[in-house]
């Protein structure tokens, strides 16, 4: 990747930010993970990079620093295969949910790897757990459930990092997760993620190489002091930098080409 530093109005920080080689692994992890659903190899994930993964995980952010998540580890072929079972109940219903050629992209995309991959993991949110009155959760309940979000992001950020794919399953009824997995009542499934070592990352996310959606451009996601407001004081100038941090972003998307 580009040092970013180097970059003419791109100075940096003063001392803290991290070195160029550091700086710019972080943002080829962002740039380079994928979902992954249909490449996964057998081989175990050693212990002690499940452990970094999971760690990662627990060192997100939380409100009032809740820390809401649990994690259930599903290795067991007689488990994932209860849970396989209730994704294609749920994968059924969801594919009447589409119409036409909508529907016919929907029945090719392979949307999970549970069977496959060596571990699945199931990150929980506990909305109990700490007590009734939390700092920053006073107003948005939800903030717990954004909460657990920010583990499963850091999780799939430092997965990509070790070389491993995650694939996340959202195509369930939670009571179903809920059942299966034995969860209590006020524990709410986050994220239902599939992990392991790849063949291989795809460069693009396999919905935008599908035709399902394309990313939309970043640019024009931006706006200026007032929702939908698309002018502003350094609005023009801001918007190509955000145009060519993007093209830079697409270029980096792939691992082994950003380094030939
Ligand atoms: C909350 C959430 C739920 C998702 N659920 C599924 C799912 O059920 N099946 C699936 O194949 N991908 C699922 N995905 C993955 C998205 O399809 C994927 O992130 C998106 O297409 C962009 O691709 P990328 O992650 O490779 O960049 C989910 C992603 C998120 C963030």
């Amino acid at each position: 990747m580009d040092n970013a530093a180097a970059v003419p109005g791109n100075p940096p920080q003063a001392n803290h930010h991290f070195a160029d080689a550091a700086r710019d692994a972080v943002y080829q992890a962002i740039f380079s993970r994928r979902d992954v659903r249909g490449q996964f190899l057998p081989d175990p994930i050693p212990d002690a990079v499940l452990a970094r993964l999971l760690t990662a995980a627990h060192f997100a952010p939380s409100v009032g620093y809740m820390q809401p998540w649990s994690f259930v580890l599903i290795r067991e072929a007689a488990v994932k295969a209860r849970i396989h079972a209730a994704f294609a109940e749920a994968n059924a219903e969801a594919l009447q949910m589409f119409e036409g050629e909508k529907r016919e992209i929907y029945r090719e995309l392979k949307l999970e790897g549970i069977l496959e991959s060596p571990v699945n993991l199931l990150i929980t949110c506990d909305r109990d757990r700490a007590g009734p009155v939390v700092i920053g959760r006073t107003h948005i309940k939800a903030m717990d459930i954004y909460s657990a979000v920010c583990a499963v992001q850091n999780l799939w950020l430092a997965a990509r990092a070790e070389g491993l794919g995650v694939g996340w399953v959202s195509i369930f009824h939670q009571a179903a997760l809920k059942e299966i997995l034995g969860l209590p009542e006020r524990i709410v499934p986050i994220a239902y993620l599939c992990l392991g070592q790849v063949s291989h990352f795809h460069d693009k996310p396999e919905l935008e190489a599908a035709g399902w959606r394309p990313r939309l451009p970043l640019d024009e996601l931006v706006y200026f002091e007032q929702w939908g407001e698309t002018a502003g004081d350094g609005a023009a100038a801001l918007k190509a930098a955000l145009r060519a941090a993007q093209d830079t972003a697409a270029a980096h998307r792939r691992f082994d080409l950003a380094q030939s």
